[in-house]
């Protein structure tokens, strides 16, 4: 393998990050109950849009908070997508509930509004009404939401989306025009991890336009301990709040999510350019009606090459090029789940490869990835 390895999405941190972890630590207010965590929410909320935001441990606790105050539990059923990270669906699980899978429609890759109807109908026919509906928005583009809302919000279904890879993407036009990811529903969720385009090393936020909720939540991620100095729990919590250290660098990171969105603009029109035409590359979705935040360069082949071959290619030559999501429910433990659909995810998961998309990416670094990828794909064409 080459010495200089090219990784596909590192956390892009600084001297300022150091620094802001820094004055976090010297102040000793290093765990839950500290300043910055508050001050994260509201910084997050106001970029967002979003009324409320609730600081969580993950992305994936987040989602926890949000499905266990819209009172998901045993019992219930609810309709989350199949093709996804596997930690947008297991909450709904651990919670007890049962879950169909849809699948995507092939444009966004995301949940397929027609798909996610048509389970609510199958529901329908058997006496039940799904206890929430769970989309997501995968790779930083937005899901086609805008039909859903209104028949959703009809039935009095809940929505809560998983935009753990979509801060800064927002719809553009139609009926949730101006709105960011994560604030079409009662509850979205955001992550921090490592990978994503501003870390906390990890962490999340659910964002909420309910208050009700989002003190449910803050309420639940703190034990559920009433205030005051004894130990009275009224409910059965859980140690999901962010801690005051991993806030002090979610802020410094958020001060630069501007600069960061730029940057992964420019890869995404440099790979653009580049793959435009050629022959059986489909190019990272870009919809119509929303600006995408470009968090992951997500390329799918149309021509029967398979996408495994050129990955294991790519990354003999020192590319971390990554396959798609497995789709839900060829994963062992969801094998049984009921799932709606024609195999759209699983023509996904054999055409799909993420490239390399570090904000610290250089253009060197960019055009040989381009180059290689070009010549593997050229070669498997004949
Ligand atoms: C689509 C999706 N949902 C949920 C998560 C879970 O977030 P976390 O790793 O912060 O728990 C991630 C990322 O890891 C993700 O990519």
């Amino acid at each position: 393998m080459p010495d200089s390895f090219i990784p596909l999405a590192i956390p892009e941190l600084d001297e300022e990050d150091a620094r802001s972890v820094y004055e976090c630590v010297k102040s000793t207010f290093v765990s839950s109950v500290g300043p910055l965590v508050g001050k994260f929410e509201e910084h997050i909320a106001r970029f967002t849009g979003a009324p409320h935001a609730v600081a969580a441990s993950s992305g994936t606790t987040a989602m926890t908070l949000a499905l266990r105050a819209l009172g998901v539990g045993a019992g219930d059923v609810v309709i989350a997508p199949d093709f996804t990270f596997v930690a947008t669906v297991n909450p709904a699980v651990n919670l007890g509930a049962e879950v169909v899978l849809v699948d995507p429609e092939p444009e966004t890759m995301n949940p397929d509004p027609d798909r996610v109807l048509e389970a609510v109908d199958m529901l329908r026919k058997e006496g039940r009404r799904p206890k929430a509906v769970v989309f997501v928005h995968l790779y930083g583009v937005p899901g086609k939401l805008g039909s859903l809302v209104g028949p959703l919000g009809d039935m009095e279904v809940p929505l809560v989306e998983d935009a753990a890879e979509s801060l800064g993407a927002s719809w553009t036009s139609g009926p949730l025009a101006g709105r960011h990811t994560g604030t079409a529903g009662i509850c979205g969720i955001l992550s921090f991890n490592g990978n994503k385009i501003i870390t906390c090393g990890g962490g999340g936020m659910v964002l909420t336009s309910s208050e009700a909720l989002a003190g449910r939540m803050k309420h639940l991620s703190t034990q559920a301990r009433r205030p005051g100095i004894e130990y009275d729990h009224d409910d059965v919590g859980y140690n999901f709040r962010l801690t005051n250290l991993q806030a002090s660098l979610g802020l410094s990171q958020l001060s630069k999510l501007g600069r960061y969105l730029e940057r992964k603009h420019e890869i995404r029109r440099r790979y653009d350019r580049a793959f435009g035409s050629l022959a059986g590359v489909l190019l990272h979705p870009s919809p119509q009606d929303s600006a995408g935040s470009d968090w992951l360069y997500t390329v799918r082949l149309d021509s029967g090459i398979s996408a495994r071959v050129v990955i294991d290619e790519l990354r003999t030559r020192g590319i971390e090029a990554r396959p798609v999501w497995t789709p839900v429910h060829m994963q062992k433990p969801y094998i049984k789940m009921r799932y709606v659909g024609n195999g759209v995810s699983e023509k996904l998961h054999a055409s799909g490869i993420s490239l390399p998309s570090s904000v610290g990416m250089t253009e060197a670094q960019q055009d040989r990835v381009i180059e290689e990828f070009i010549s593997i794909v050229e070669s498997y064409s004949g």
